[in-house]
């Protein structure tokens, strides 16, 4: 009879429903999870993405230590009012070199993803000095130190080795050349060649106004003017961002 066989089976046996439901869930489990295991990487590839110039690195260490984070987020959102305010929303690999990422979950100052080249470096580091100098309204602290402290890059080789162990690729010329390169990109008229093509579309110059002396400013500058210009989007509209 084919009643018999019919739902109220499964809803009048309690221990039938709970196997069989069971064994479906288990099944969209399966089907969620087993690709996650078969792929190499959920992120794709996108043109003009690169590790960080150990000056850059050394620059972002110090937006870590001082808890820029707390204030800004470095994530645009889809979202059409987000992206008429910062520019092309963010892509995950553009921060895939990011250990850790920074996307950071409040907004007491604007997002920084596409910060780089919005202002000039003066600009930077009369803000840095004390914001109130270029917005009088602003309620972000001074970082006058930066300006006035060495940039202590004697570490930078096992930087860049940590995070060789978390995956980002710099090979062992990138890790030998590390102190060079910060002296390079830090430099005016020093030869940037070598910087250049292990790193490129970096910006070679003296961030802070003092080419006598490598500061914190001058990395934290140099990693904020990077900030969102590697991806070419006029270029990857008609590229679909792949490489
Ligand atoms: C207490 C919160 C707070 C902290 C901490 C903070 N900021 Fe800000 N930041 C702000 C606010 C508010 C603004 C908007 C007003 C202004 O431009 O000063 C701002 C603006 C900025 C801007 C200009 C953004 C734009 O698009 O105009 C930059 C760059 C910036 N901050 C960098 C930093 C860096 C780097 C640090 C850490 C060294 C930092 N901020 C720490 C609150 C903060």
């Amino acid at each position: 009879m084919a009643r018999k066989f019919s739902h109220d089976v499964i809803e009048k046996n309690s221990i039938l429903l709970l196997v069989l439901t069971l064994i479906v869930v288990a099944i969209g489990g399966l089907v969620e999870i087993t690709p996650t295991f078969l792929i190499k990487t959920t992120i794709e590839d996108v043109k003009g993405v690169r590790p960080y110039s150990p000056l850059e690195l050394e620059g972002r260490n110090v937006y870590i230590r001082e808890g820029c984070y707390l204030c800004h987020s470095q994530m645009i959102r889809s979202l059409r009012a987000e992206v008429e305010r910062y520019g092309h929303y963010s892509l995950a690999a553009e921060s895939k070199y990011d250990h850790p990422f920074q996307w950071g979950s409040k907004r007491t100052g604007p997002d920084l993803a596409r910060i780089g080249g919005k202002y000039s470096d003066e600009w930077h580091t009369l803000h840095m000095q004390n914001p109130r100098n270029v917005v009088p309204e602003s309620i972000m602290p001074g970082y006058p130190f930066l300006a006035t402290t060495a940039l202590d890059y004697k570490h930078i080789e096992n930087d860049l080795r940590a995070l060789v162990d978390a995956g980002v690729p710099y090979s062992e010329e990138d890790i030998a050349n590390a102190k060079a390169d910060i002296e390079a990109q830090a430099t005016p008229d020093a030869d940037t060649d070598g910087l250049m093509a292990r790193y490129p579309k970096a910006v070679a110059r003296d961030f802070d106004g003092n080419p006598a002396k490598i500061t914190e400013l001058d990395a934290l500058i140099a990693y904020l003017q990077m900030l969102g210009t590697l991806v070419d989007f006029n270029d990857q509209e008609k590229a679909d961002f792949t490489q």
